[in-house]
């Protein structure tokens, strides 16, 4: 097959090729390959070549076999069985120049094995095992024939209300970008060619996480300054490091929808950038600039979105209905439609398709018989990617870990649940094979000990919220109610609890409330089970929260009475036993938060890095005339980069090999950090830096370097990190990266708060 197609491809070229080279030469010269490609195709032929379907929502399934053996359509997404790709590739490949179609999906915690979410893989703080998770995701998508994936999602989020906010990697743009950098590299693998990889294409291009409010899709307002600093250096990072596709925000960013943004898509991503690889919209954002208010209609919709630089339109007609019209009027140039073919070419291209459409798909006698067979998970991989991204935040008198014996009270709406452990965005993962704690549980305690369980809430009691996360998928709801009365199934958790040692309360909120399109005006856990957690304290049982959420929640009243918190984020198809492992003591937690906590709601945005004020406000001197809520105390609950552990770690002053840095040098900066513990453990050494005086205001600190370091029991380690000027850089009034000389203080601690100084001059 695979050679019949090649040779049928290439002789068609050879025919009109103006290159006058041999076939396979031709296969093997990318740009003359894509020329010749495109020399031979119709408008129509090119236009389908820009069109990105989505299976089962834009067109019934025979007619899309028809528009693909037409040419019509340039690649699919929503589709993740070999079985299912196959004869969408075999209808492409009758077409009149044989162009193969990519398949993509949203594979962005994993693919059949499920990964924490974003904010759980950030808590790792570990690229290690952040890439294993990507990688596992590349191997398990490509043998299921996928070619893309819209990953990484690299939307810097300063505001917790913002449901998306779970799917990114926190706050901060230096650790968002090393994780951007290190995605891209697991999911291409080798290179994007190779049959188990994706390409990845990062989005959402940009500045997604920065909608005004926190509200979904609401317009984003920011000023160039902050906008290379803070939010542009993921997206950045992840097109250095190869990057195949970008796609574009449905947000306006000052003004101008990024889908018809030029300065965006060209001035900045492609010509400052130099990114040479496949834009796409998403999804309907096309004609979402008539809603914008930018377009009077399609046509001028379609107009706006292909000058700006979109070269595939995501679920959306307008391209196929209008651009056929636009380039004969000569409204939209044939060398503007070429370029963007050029680039979809390009990727299928750089995706190895058109040296083998199949290379992902494989052969039907390969196919798996069952997609989701048990064989085919991940599961190791998962449970210790789950445990390195679970935050212990509290512990008081050693609760934790648990003893694995007497009486065990497991109350919450989250302890038994398989569809929240997958957290939103879940890709092809089958909710039944995760693990819930209980089950986590049971399988750590064996007959050790007597685990209780009762539900003792539902997720709320609030039926317009019930209605409202159910509204998708009313054949299959996820939030499912008991229909009990609140107060019997509170009776039936506080019976439970009093007969036991400890409770293990589950609550927080369901997958779907940190997701697309779920902003919250509120951070609390939702009343009903507030309740619970109230009824379960006046029992004076030792309590532990073990909390699943997609996004900082507001914790002041578990700070003040629960005996540990556990924060367990959505941790995937191997959750369960990932946080059974932490609270029985068999993993010690390190994970540290990527994303502040926030006091209350009204205190948005919380992020540690924020810049320096006129009147500043003094810890333990609140006054007036300075820069705080009268209500209560400036920042965080639990500031960036917190997490505590079951030893005790302690660093020593900051040394520094010099007291200057000169512009071509570097300078060392060493901590010996210390386990002062009785157990083995972890903990993230972290780096910052601030620059005490510059041309335009800086942060009061800015993350620069972090080390996860494992020592045992007793154990010390010298940790050195090397500064150069290119670590004091920042993007100035001009918007230029510069390093000015002058002061800078080095902050080394295990959270953004608690850190020993030193500081030096840059010459
Ligand atoms: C989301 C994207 C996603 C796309 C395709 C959109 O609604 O904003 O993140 O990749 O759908 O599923």
């Amino acid at each position: 097959m695979k050679r019949l197609y090649l040779f049928g491809l290439i002789a068609g070229l050879s025919l009109h090729a103006a290159a006058a080279k041999t076939g396979p030469d031709l296969l093997d010269d990318k740009p003359a390959f894509i020329a010749s490609l495109i020399e031979q195709m119709t408008l129509e032929e090119k236009i389908g070549q820009l069109r990105l379907i989505s299976i089962g929502a834009d067109m019934p399934r025979p007619r899309i076999l028809k528009e693909l053996a037409a040419g019509h359509i340039g690649g699919t997404f929503n589709t993740v069985t070999r079985q299912d790709n196959r004869p969408m590739q075999d209808a492409a490949l009758q077409s009149r120049l044989k162009i193969p179609i990519f398949f993509a999906y949203d594979v962005v915690h994993g693919h059949r094995t499920i990964f924490p979410i974003g904010l759980g893989l950030a808590s790792s703080w570990d690229l290690d095992v952040i890439a294993k998770s990507g990688r596992v995701s590349a191997i398990e998508a490509s043998a299921d024939g996928l070619d893309m994936t819209f990953a990484p999602m690299v939307d810097i989020s300063r505001d917790p209300r913002w449901g998306r906010t779970s799917e990114g990697y926190g706050e901060d743009p230096y650790l968002v970008s090393e994780i951007a950098r290190t995605m891209v590299k697991a999911y291409q693998g080798e290179s994007p060619a190779a049959s188990d990889s994706v390409t990845a294409s990062v989005k959402h291009f940009a500045l997604y996480g920065a909608v005004e409010g926190g509200r979904d899709y609401n317009v984003v307002d920011m000023s160039p300054m902050r906008m290379h600093q803070d939010f542009l250096p993921p997206y950045r990072a992840a097109i250095d490091a190869g990057a195949g596709g970008v796609m574009v925000a449905l947000n306006s960013i000052n003004g101008v929808p990024a889908s018809a943004n030029t300065w965006l898509l060209q001035d900045l991503l492609r010509r400052d950038w130099g990114f040479d690889g496949v834009t796409v919209s998403d999804h309907g954002a096309i004609s979402e600039l008539m809603r914008h208010g930018v377009a009077r209609d399609g046509r001028e919709a379609a107009r706006l979105a292909i000058k700006a630089g979109i070269d595939m339109s995501m679920a959306d007609s307008l391209y196929r209905q209008e651009l056929p019209a636009l380039v004969e009027a000569g409204d939209v140039e044939i060398g503007e439609i070429d370029s963007a073919v050029r680039e979809v070419l390009g990727a299928k291209y750089d995706m190895g398709l058109f040296h083998d459409p199949y290379r992902r798909i494989g052969v039907a006698r390969d196919d798996p018989k069952d997609t989701n067979a048990e064989s085919r998970l991940h599961r190791e991989a998962a449970r210790d990617v789950a445990r390195q991204s679970i935050v212990l935040l509290e512990n008081h008198d050693q609760t934790l870990p648990l003893k694995k014996g007497g009486t065990i009270a497991l109350v919450g709406p989250l302890a038994d649940s398989y569809v929240d452990m997958m957290g939103s965005w879940s890709a092809a993962g089958v909710a039944k094979q995760s693990v819930t704690l209980r089950q986590g549980m049971l399988d750590a305690l064996g007959d050790e000990a007597v685990l209780l369980h009762a539900r003792g809430a539902n997720i709320t009691d609030d039926q317009h919220m019930v209605e409202y996360l159910n509204f998708l998928n009313w054949d299959d709801p996820e939030v499912v109610q008991d229909p009990r009365p609140a107060d019997e199934m509170i009776a039936e958790a506080v019976a439970a609890a009093e007969q036991a040692d400890v409770i293990v309360a589950a609550v927080g909120e369901s997958r779907g409330m940190s997701h697309e399109a779920s902003s919250r005006t509120s951070l609390q856990i939702p009343p009903s089970q507030q309740a619970l957690l109230k009824a379960l304290k006046k029992t004076g049982k030792p309590l532990v929260l073990v909390l699943m959420n997609g996004r900082p929640l507001e914790l002041n009243w578990a700070k003040a009475n629960a005996e540990a918190i556990v924060e367990t984020w959505f941790s995937g198809t191997e959750g369960g036993h990932a946080i059974a492992d932490v609270l029985f003591g068999d993993y010690n937690p390190s994970g540290k938060l990527p994303i502040s906590f926030p006091r209350s709601v009204g205190q948005i945005p919380t992020y540690y890095n924020h810049l320096r004020v006129g009147r500043p406000y003094v810890e333990g001197k609140p006054g007036n005339y300075t820069s705080q809520y009268f209500e209560e105390p400036n920042g965080p609950l639990y500031p960036f980069g917190y997490g505590l552990s079951y030893t005790g770690f302690e660093l020593s002053k900051v040394r520094l090999s010099s007291p200057t840095l000169p512009r071509e040098g570097t300078l060392e900066a060493s901590v010996t950090v210390k386990n002062t513990g009785q157990r083995d453990g972890a903990t993230v050494v972290q780096l910052y830096i601030q620059d005490l005086v510059a041309s335009v205001i800086r942060p009061v600190k800015e993350l620069k370097a972090f080390r996860k370091v494992v020592l045992k029991a007793g154990e010390e380690r010298e940790i050195r990190f090397s500064l150069d000027e290119d670590d004091l850089k920042f993007v100035n009034a001009q918007l230029q990266r510069v390093a000015e000389s002058g002061e800078f203080e080095v902050q080394i601690g295990l959270d953004s708060q608690h850190v020993k100084q030193q500081r030096f001059v840059l010459e």
